[in-house]
């Protein structure tokens, strides 16, 4: 960890070494990539594969059969205004195996609705102050703020973390929202994953992932298509319009399930940073190194080969966000995250653009970064907001406004 901290950070444009980025259009072996079925047959096949092998990790395929349990089930939630859900998913095809709980907040309607999923920190309770949502039984990061000792959620957890998640907002505007906590698939910490989803995936002997195979990160997104599967079931889900969203760590994992399932109708990131959004080869703020070292789960072992040598990397990260193409996505930036580069974040969605285009389809309309709190909300979109790494309620209002526009096809 010191040894990481005496790393040099480059926090100025000028310290930002000289590079050249992989260009989505031209395959391993240069041809030109210059329609849609070239990118969907030749390209997009390649890129995926890049990503999983040197990057994220491949994850393995869905169970064979999706299982789960309606635990809870209200109409009168938030004091009438929604109806909540709450889902016991099965991970794996053993019954006895690891399960991930989704709490679903819904508009009262007779229509299914678009909704957005997405992972949580601290556990499902932890974002709205419900006594009806089932505390996390699985392992907790310690914070006495949020009300978790000893690994274990008190009832101090409840709504803890509720400034980042405006419930009552999200479904007066029509959507459902469904959550469930990261740590119920793999918790974050570093145990060369003895515990969570992996193990129940190792062949005979093996006991740790190889190079190649599924980081946190990966698991994460894989966990987030399990939450779909599940959606997809629901008659009162629009499962042709769910939304992956996600904050930070869980911003690159959004980005990565939304490249990774083409099930997801549209991706936002918040604040996703090194890994996620921002491309890796300006070793701005956090570097590949950096994350890796801190973070040595997060991705696959494949991944270390490029700290401090990130112009070896065969992919960055605008083509992850060019894997979601033709589908709508929204990198969001904080003007204080510098940590997180955003202009590196603007420059993914820059650089990811022209394959929207090739698709056929509107990419990033901005050439040039724009000023703070000027939304560029086109179907490859880009925000930058002043403020910190967090989530706020206006976050969510911009949200709404892109997905009105490019899932439910309001209009801009
Ligand atoms: C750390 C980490 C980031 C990550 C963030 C988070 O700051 O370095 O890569 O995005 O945690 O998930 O909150």
């Amino acid at each position: 960890m010191l040894h990481a901290q005496q790393e040099q950070v480059i926090y100025d444009e000028a310290d930002i070494p000289k590079f050249t980025l992989p260009d989505p259009l031209v395959a391993a072996d240069g041809t030109k990539i210059d329609s849609a079925q070239a990118w969907n047959e030749i390209r997009r096949p390649e890129l995926m594969e890049l990503f999983e092998q040197e990057v994220y990790g491949k994850a393995p395929p869905a169970p064979e059969k999706i299982a789960f349990k309606v635990t809870e089930s209200s109409d009168d939630a938030l004091g009438g205004k929604a109806r909540r859900r709450q889902v016991a998913i099965q991970l794996t095809d053993d019954p006895k195996g690891p399960v991930m709980n989704l709490l679903i907040y819904l508009p009262k309607t007779d229509q299914p609705v678009p909704t957005f999923m997405t992972l949580n920190f601290f556990g499902n309770a932890s974002i709205e102050n419900d006594p009806a949502i089932q505390l996390p039984q699985s392992w907790l990061r310690n914070s006495s703020d949020k009300g978790v000792d000893d690994h274990k959620a008190t009832e101090k957890l409840r709504g803890a973390s509720s400034s980042r998640w405006p419930v009552e907002m999200i479904v007066e505007n029509g959507y459902g929202l469904a959550t469930a906590y990261y740590g119920d698939i793999d918790p974050d910490f570093d145990d060369k994953f003895q515990n969570g989803i992996h193990p129940y995936f190792y062949k005979e002997g093996q006991k740790t992932p190889q190079p190649d195979q599924w980081g946190s990160i990966a698991a994460w997104a894989w966990g987030m298509s399990r939450g779909l599967d599940y959606l997809e079931e629901d008659k009162e889900v629009d499962g042709s319009k769910v939304i992956a969203m996600g904050h930070s760590r869980l911003g690159k994992t959004a980005l990565w399930a939304g490249a990774s399932d083409p099930r997801f109708a549209a991706v936002i990131s918040n604040n996703s940073g090194c890994g996620g959004a921002a491309l890796s080869r300006r070793r701005f703020g956090e570097s590949v190194k950096r994350i890796n070292t801190s973070f040595p789960h997060w991705f696959c072992d494949n991944f270390v080969k490029y700290n401090h040598n990130e112009d070896a990397c065969p992919v960055d990260q605008h083509e992850l966000i060019a894997l979601i193409a033709p589908r709508p996505c929204l990198v969001c930036s904080a003007e204080e995250d510098r940590w997180a580069d955003p202009h590196g974040e603007f420059l993914s969605a820059h650089y990811a653009s022209p394959v929207y285009e090739l698709l056929g389809v509107e990419g990033l309309t901005a050439e040039e970064m724009p000023k703070v709190d000027e939304p560029v909300l086109s179907r490859l979109g880009y925000v930058i907001r002043p403020g910190k790494h967090d989530v706020l309620v206006s976050d969510w209002q911009r949200y709404m406004q892109f997905a009105d526009a490019h899932v439910m096809g309001k209009g801009k």
